[in-house]
């Protein structure tokens, strides 16, 4: 995406429902074909640097792994190639549009080990002591309630699994607009309040943060 592509997105999006604050939140992404072009663009690959995000994941053959707010999939073909065919892989959305797309897509690309399935606002969906990795990429600050969110997320959580979240510094000019912005120590809290011991992921990404997760 160009360089202003998502935060325009994100930032028109947000004038249709107003600057009032987080009581807002979520804000929603109905229809996959509206987003595919800024999700997808490219161009991401530059500042997402999505072989470094999937290499942060320390994901291991045969591993079960979470793509949380998947979006149109940006992030299945390397997750799906990471865990093998042994693996499996459960995207979800709270659009069942983005359920749609994601399973039309893994199809035609021949994603075999991939699922998408729809999330819940509060709840992620996923089965207790289910998975060994969890990503969630621009997500976070769309959040209703971020503590029970991630203590649903601990939850799932098999022995030794680790939730990694990636998203937008406050001082970046891509992502959502400033206001909704939140800092890589307000998600380390909430993961925390969720009883997981958090750490920064060493990386190079421009824009972006990796706050790692796991059980104590
Ligand atoms: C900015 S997009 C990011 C998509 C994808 N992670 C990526 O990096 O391309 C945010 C996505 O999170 C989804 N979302 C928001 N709240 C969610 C929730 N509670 N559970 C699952 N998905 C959620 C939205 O519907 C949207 O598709």
């Amino acid at each position: 995406m160009a360089k202003h592509d998502h935060h325009d997105h994100d930032h028109q999006h947000h004038e249709h429902h107003g600057h009032g604050g987080m009581a807002e939140m979520p804000h929603r992404f109905e229809h996959a074909e509206d987003w595919v072009g800024a999700f997808d663009d490219p161009a991401r690959d530059a500042w997402q640097k999505p072989d470094e995000v999937v290499a942060a994941m320390a994901i291991a053959p045969g591993m079960t792994v979470a793509d949380i707010g998947a979006g149109t999939g940006y992030f299945e073909g390397r997750l799906s190639a990471a865990v093998g065919a042994k693996g499996a892989v459960i995207a979800t959305d709270l659009e069942p549009d983005m359920i749609r797309y994601i399973t039309e897509r893994a199809h035609k690309a021949g994603w075999a080990n991939i699922t998408a399935q729809l999330g819940g606002a509060t709840d992620p969906g996923l089965a207790a002591a289910s998975v060994d990795r969890i990503l969630i990429v621009d997500v976070w600050h769309h959040l209703a309630d971020r503590v029970a969110f991630a203590r649903g997320l601990a939850a799932a959580l098999r022995p030794g699994g680790q939730v990694i979240v990636v998203d937008f510094e406050l001082t970046s000019d891509r992502g959502p607009p400033k206001e909704h912005k939140l800092a890589a120590t307000a998600i380390a809290s909430d993961l925390a309040a969720a009883g997981l011991v958090t750490s920064m992921a060493s990386e190079s990404l421009p824009d972006q943060y990796i706050v790692v997760a796991r059980a104590k």
